[in-house]
């Protein structure tokens, strides 16, 4: 069973993460359904479950097929609701846009928390961290806090020349390091690994409006610091992806299968001691410069507006000082991997079918309209042509899925 497990724990990816929310975000709404002994009909319940582990064995023992595949063959066989158990929890997997718009719509009240997982107590503040809180007063507040400040497009604006640096600066690098080859070797050409390059301006862009700092691509920045945050971040996105045993069967916790517990642990507290340097800083910062500054003109991280507004806000539970290093962590791990990960695909998909009116073999404007489409969504930018290749990249990228 370790064996087993482990194949599925160690899938580290958006899908699993995504899987994990699709199906525990209703694992509430089946148990709800269930204690009010359901009055409609109760959805099929797929064959094959063990005790103890119901079927999770069904999602982690199949070798090379991946937890999404399978879920899709028992929607063949199922149709589009049906339940599982992970572990001890009853769950409903749901595969149709209807039933899922029917459920966001006329249920949204009942599908609108999210279960208490292990990662958000040990890795999210114990809950403090709102992308891993149920839904309550304290989650709408801080994400009322969250959309107002960072991503309103006011706030964008404001910081869009951080966009709009990183993103001159990753092609001047890459520039840079094309030049020194050809001059070295004299033949054209360099390899970019385009999923760190992504990856690189996006943790860049996400940390500078968050905490005003700056950790890849150039030398600004000590390195001895910059491996320590690129490590603790690295081991946050691998941690929050991973499905701990305590989840589907608690009773079983403390055997911490794979010690993902106890890791989770260690790199929480060496993210708290970053964030409380970054807090400390912010908080010198305006120590010196007396009262916060409200000017609009004047560039404000996220950090700062945070001191502003959680120092004052009712929000019982937690210390200020929790609230603001959880919620500046949760939007740096919330907007870096998702944004990267987007963009590399929204490149593969283009490269794999050139075909697509939007990109030619050996096309140099195909590639130029790649980079100019990147900028135009790192930076909003106002230029006709980028937003309207968007919009025609876009509409081609659904017709390619
Ligand atoms: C293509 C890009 C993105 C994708 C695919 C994506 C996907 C998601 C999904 C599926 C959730 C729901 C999680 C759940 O309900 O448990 C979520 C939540 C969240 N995302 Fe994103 N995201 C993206 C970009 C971003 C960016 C750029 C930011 C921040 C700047 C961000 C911050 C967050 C936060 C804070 C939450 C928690 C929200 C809540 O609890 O209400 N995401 N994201």
């Amino acid at each position: 069973m370790n064996f087993l497990l482990d194949q599925y724990l160690n899938t580290s990816t958006v899908g699993v993460v995504l899987l994990a929310i699709l199906v525990f975000s209703y694992y509430y709404l089946l148990r709800r359904s269930n204690s009010k002994s359901a009055k409609g009909p109760k959805p099929p319940e797929a064959a094959g479950k063990w005790p103890v582990i119901g079927h999770l064995q069904l999602l982690t023992g199949t070798g090379t097929r991946l937890p999404h595949f399978v879920l899709g063959e028992l929607a063949d066989k199922y149709g589009p609701v049906f339940s599982i158990r992970i572990g001890v929890h009853p769950a409903l997997v749901v595969s149709s846009w209807e039933v899922a718009k029917e459920l966001f719509t006329k249920h949204d009240v009942d599908v609108s928390t999210r279960p208490k997982v292990t990662v958000g107590k040990l890795l999210g503040y114990n809950y403090a961290t709102f992308g891993f809180a149920p839904y309550d007063a304290y989650w709408r507040e801080m994400r009322k806090i969250t959309v107002l400040e960072v991503l309103s497009n006011r706030r964008l604006e404001l910081l869009k020349h951080i966009r709009a640096n990183e993103v001159e600066n990753a092609v001047k690098e890459t520039y840079k390091l094309w030049t020194e080859k050809r001059n070295g070797s004299g033949s054209g050409g360099i390899l970019v690994d385009m999923q760190q390059w992504f990856g690189d301006i996006t943790f860049n862009v996400i940390l500078r409006m968050v905490a005003g700092k700056r950790y890849f691509v150039g030398g600004e920045s000590d390195e001895k610091e910059v491996r320590r945050c690129r490590k603790v971040m690295r081991e946050f996105f691998e941690l929050a992806g991973i499905f701990v045993l305590r989840d589907a069967v608690p009773y079983l916790g403390w055997l911490d299968l794979g010690g993902y517990e106890k890791a989770m642990m260690k790199t929480a507290k060496e993210l708290d001691s970053l964030g409380q340097e970054w807090l400390e800083e912010h908080r010198r910062k305006r120590e010196l410069s007396g009262e916060p500054n409200t000017n609009d003109h004047q560039e404000q991280d996220f950090m700062d507006v945070l001191l502003s507004v959680v120092d004052g806000a009712n929000l019982p539970g937690y210390d200020a000082d929790t609230i603001i290093k959880a919620t500046a962590m949760i939007i740096i791990m919330g907007g870096t991997d998702t944004t990267s990960v987007n963009l590399s695909w929204t490149l593969s998909l283009l490269l794999n079918n050139r075909h697509t009116r939007l990109i030619k073999v050996n096309d140099l404007s195909g590639a130029y309209h790649l980079l100019s489409s990147a900028r135009a969504l790192l930076m909003q930018s106002s230029s006709g042509s980028a937003e309207e290749y968007l919009i025609d990249l876009d509409a081609e990228l659904a017709e390619l899925h």
